[in-house]
């Protein structure tokens, strides 16, 4: 018989931890655009008996993700769609952050609600970055949320002239995750599948280390001494989370985001730190 299929898009820190939760006893399908990050993330877990298959993929290439979101159709019924495939503003320029961050995030719904079993579930882990803009224009969040995949980009306010740096592209495109999540829940809901979002405060994954040793990293360290909670989370605190939103327990929730940053939102909001952009 056919085990229930996890998908893990990007294996990275926080979709190996995710992995490692969601997997036991399921088929787990790992995809990476990096090869050899898929490879040794697929060699760790079944090293520890997890059944894993692997495929790479370019979130940013809808071709892409329809071929993985079928093949996962294959091995079994696809119960669970993790999304935590990014590019962090340090790592890549405006353009491809959009194309990663916002774009990819709106393919993987698309692509997976064909597939996706009744029961099922789905998740994007956006970032404690899309709360720490100020809110956008009525219409800006509307044409976020609804505007057909394919015509996002081409959106006047993602152009280049509109967009100052990296960071608020980053911004921008995590905060469109909350708002296409909301979104999608409604068609999502007319297969019987739920799908939310994660938005991390600083999480320790190789991600969170380029920020941390750039120059930047000073930033970083002020969120956290002037967070409530003064420390950084190792990627097991998502995964908890995630397992909560990805099971039972939550089915009554769909269309929600889910912060989980020691509160420097929460700072933030109270003046304890400068709002970026
Ligand atoms: N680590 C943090 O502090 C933190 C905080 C807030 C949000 N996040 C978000 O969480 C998600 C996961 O981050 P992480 O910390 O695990 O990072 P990570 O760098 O450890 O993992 C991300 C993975 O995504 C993959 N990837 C990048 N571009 C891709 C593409 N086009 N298609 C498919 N895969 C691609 C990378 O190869 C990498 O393996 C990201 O979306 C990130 O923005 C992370």
């Amino acid at each position: 018989m056919k085990k229930d299929v996890v998908v893990i898009i990007g294996a990275g820190g926080i979709g190996m931890a995710i992995a490692r939760r969601q997997g036991i006893g399921k088929t787990v399908l790992l995809a990476d655009v990096n090869e050899k990050t898929v490879q040794q993330a697929a060699e760790e877990l079944r090293g520890a008996s997890y059944t894993v298959e692997t495929r790479a993929v370019d979130v940013s290439s809808r071709e892409s993700v329809a071929a993985l979101a079928d093949y996962a159709a294959t091995l079994g019924a696809v119960m669970q769609v993790v999304n935590t495939a990014g590019l962090s503003p340090n790592m890549a320029p405006v353009d491809k952050v959009l194309e990663v961050d916002l774009y990819g995030a709106a393919v993987v719904f698309d692509e997976f609600e064909r597939v996706i079993a009744p029961g099922g579930a789905g998740l994007v882990i956006s970032s404690m970055a899309g709360h720490m803009m100020p809110t956008l224009p009525p219409e800006q969040d509307h044409a976020l949320a609804f505007t057909p995949t394919e015509e996002l980009l081409a959106l006047p306010f993602l152009q280049a002239d509109a967009v100052p740096n990296t960071l608020v592209a980053y911004m921008i495109a995590k905060r469109a995750n909350h708002l296409r999540v909301q979104a999608t829940a409604m068609s999502w809901g007319e297969k019987g599948a739920r799908v939310n979002s994660i938005s991390p405060g600083i999480i320790v994954t190789p991600l969170a280390r380029h920020e941390l040793e750039s120059e930047i990293g000073d930033i970083y360290r002020a969120m956290v001494e002037a967070s409530p909670v003064k420390r950084m989370a190792p990627p097991e605190e998502v995964a908890l989370a995630a397992a909560y939103l990805l099971g039972p327990d939550a089915g009554f929730v769909t269309g929600s985001d889910l912060l989980i940053d020691g509160g420097v939102i929460a700072a933030m909001r109270a003046g304890k730190l400068p709002t970026p952009g």
